[in-house]
């Protein structure tokens, strides 16, 4: 797949798509070309009752080949003052359609809006509705075929078929420089949902450490460390260590990522921690067949984390942010933890171990003491793939955020919209949560003792593990439940890229505000 922009209409196009607004009105670009085809389109859309310009409808036209072109799609966009970049991007998953079910490879879309004084200013910039409309089109392309062999006809050329699509647009270098960002952020994300798609037996823990460092590698402002299972040991993190304990071939890692895009202000960072569990059988409580079969997405938690700092460093916001994902497997074996076992977790609290299968809480527990005391974040946010409670709650619909703190809420649940990865507040401080993961003979059971409830209880364990800071201020957490969201249709979403890089421009572009009040910047924000 190519996608450019241009100022002109490349001679090869078949297709050339048209946007129109609601009561058929057209751009200036569009009106122009309908003169030049003799009134085609205007008249095709008068006799096609049906066809009003609503957002997403869509009607075919050919044109005759002296216009330099086969076909025209109109695509109907609704009102122009009602377009955002997402719904823009809503719009654009119908490009790829057109694609697939014209089977045309050579497309061109006319970045036309309706003249912007009519509206007063109130709608996007050409460039910008170029840019969105690419980028939508380019992350709905992803797919995982880095396991298909590749047919092996004689003589064929992979690139002959490829789709490229170009975009029409006077400043084409605006265009660019608003779609760099934008890419930048459609790549990270499609890293994450490559990570998610890896096997079991290909991203295991070593490998996956591996993967981030490679990734990461020549990133400007980034800074890798990593933890072996000796460290582990050294730094008391029991939690991690019981639940790789079954297994015997793949040990675990725990992957730092430092990035400073302030040149080095003495602030203190953002933290994000990942869940990595890199296939969760349930070990001694071995997860019946059905349940175990899209556990090696157990690490979406991680993958969302590494592929928001991706998106951070390769757009280099003016932050700083560190992240932590615990990687390991959750096997059964002679060797695997058991129920009834106590351990020891990092911050000294002691853990009696109710089923195995709970083993997230205990990976992230670690990797939360670890970044709050070697690091001072201002804010945590953990994502993981948690409970199948959460699953039962909300489904893919939502990811159901569990947070101390209401104004850091209010942040992500916009971000949340903005990016299309909505958030839903779920309760967390209630004491008849936390009560209920008291242990018996320690100080927390990983399960419980309550019935239901099953994504609050292990939200109310993971906040047992939060610290105040150094100078007795409450730290900002939030605990992001990604275990349906995680997926969507069935595939791996990478669910937390976007919404963490929108709720760190949010809060750059909220600070530059405060530095600058008089300077507002308006259009679309990226950093
Ligand atoms: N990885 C699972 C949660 C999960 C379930 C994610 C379904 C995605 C889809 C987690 O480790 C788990 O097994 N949780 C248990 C906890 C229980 C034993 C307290 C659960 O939710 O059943
Ligand atoms: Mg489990
Ligand atoms: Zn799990």
């Amino acid at each position: 797949m190519t996608i450019d922009f241009k100022s002109y209409k490349p001679a090869d196009t078949q297709l050339m798509i048209i946007p129109v607004y609601e009561g058929c009105e057209l751009g200036p670009k569009a009106q122009k070309l309908d003169l030049q085809l003799g009134n085609v389109l205007k008249e095709r859309m008068r006799n096609k009752t049906k066809f009003n310009a609503n957002t997403g409808q869509s009607l075919h036209i050919s044109v005759d080949p002296v216009h330099g072109m086969q076909d025209i799609v109109l695509l109907g966009m609704g009102k122009p003052q009602d377009l955002t970049e997402q719904s823009v991007r809503q719009l654009s998953g119908s490009i790829k359609n057109m694609i697939s079910s014209v089977g045309e490879s050579k497309v061109t879309f006319l970045a036309d809006m309706v003249d912007r004084q009519k509206y007063k200013g109130k709608t996007l910039k050409n460039e910008e509705l170029a840019a969105h409309m690419m980028d939508g089109y380019a992350a709905s392309t992803y797919a995982f075929t880095k396991y298909k062999t590749k047919p092996l006809a004689a003589g064929a050329n992979d690139n002959e078929n490829e789709p490229r699509v170009t975009a029409i647009v006077d400043d084409v270098l605006g265009a660019e420089l608003l779609y760099a960002p934008l890419k930048a952020v459609t790549d990270s994300a499609n890293w994450a949902r490559d990570l998610g798609n890896e096997p079991p037996n290909k991203l295991t823990p070593m490998a996956y450490a591996k993967r981030i460092e490679e990734e990461f590698d020549n990133v400007p402002n980034v800074k890798i460390k990593k933890l072996d299972e000796n460290d582990m040991a050294d730094l008391g993190m029991g939690g991690i260590l019981a639940v790789a304990q079954g297994s015997t071939m793949n040990p675990p890692r725990i992957v730092i990522v430092e990035y400073d895009g302030t040149g080095g202000l003495n602030d203190r960072p953002l933290a994000l921690v990942g869940k990595g569990v890199t296939f969760d059988t349930g070990g001694n409580n071995l997860k019946p067949g059905g349940s175990m079969a899209n556990m090696k997405t157990d690490m979406c938690g991680s993958a969302a984390v590494v592929g928001a700092m991706r998106a951070l460093a390769t757009t280099q916001a003016q932050t700083k942010a560190v992240a932590i994902v615990g990687l390991t497997e959750n096997m059964m074996d002679g060797n695997a933890y058991r129920p009834s076992d106590i351990i020891t977790m990092m911050n000294g609290k002691t853990v009696e171990i109710g089923n195995t299968d709970a083993e997230g809480r205990l990976v992230l527990g670690d990797c939360m003491t670890y970044i709050q005391r070697e690091y001072n974040p201002h804010t945590v946010l953990d994502f993981a793939t948690l409970t199948g409670a959460m699953v039962a709650a909300l489904a893919d619909v939502y990811t159901g955020v569990f947070s101390n703190d209401d104004d850091l809420w209010q942040k992500l649940d916009a971000a949340g919209k903005q990016s299309q990865e909505e958030n839903w507040r779920m309760p967390v401080l209630h004491a008849a949560f936390s009560n209920a993961m008291k242990g018996k003979d320690a100080d927390l059971s990983n399960t419980g003792s309550m019935a239901g409830a099953g994504a609050s209880t292990a939200a109310a364990f993971l906040h047992e593990f939060i610290e105040d800071a150094p100078d007795g201020s409450a730290r900002a957490w939030a605990h992001l439940d990604i275990a349906g969201t995680s997926r969507k249709g069935g595939n791996v979403s990478g669910v937390g890229v976007r919404m963490t890089q929108k709720f760190v421009s949010n809060d750059i572009e909220e600070k530059q505000k405060v530095a600058a009040p008089k300077k507002s910047r308006g259009g679309f924000h990226m950093s």
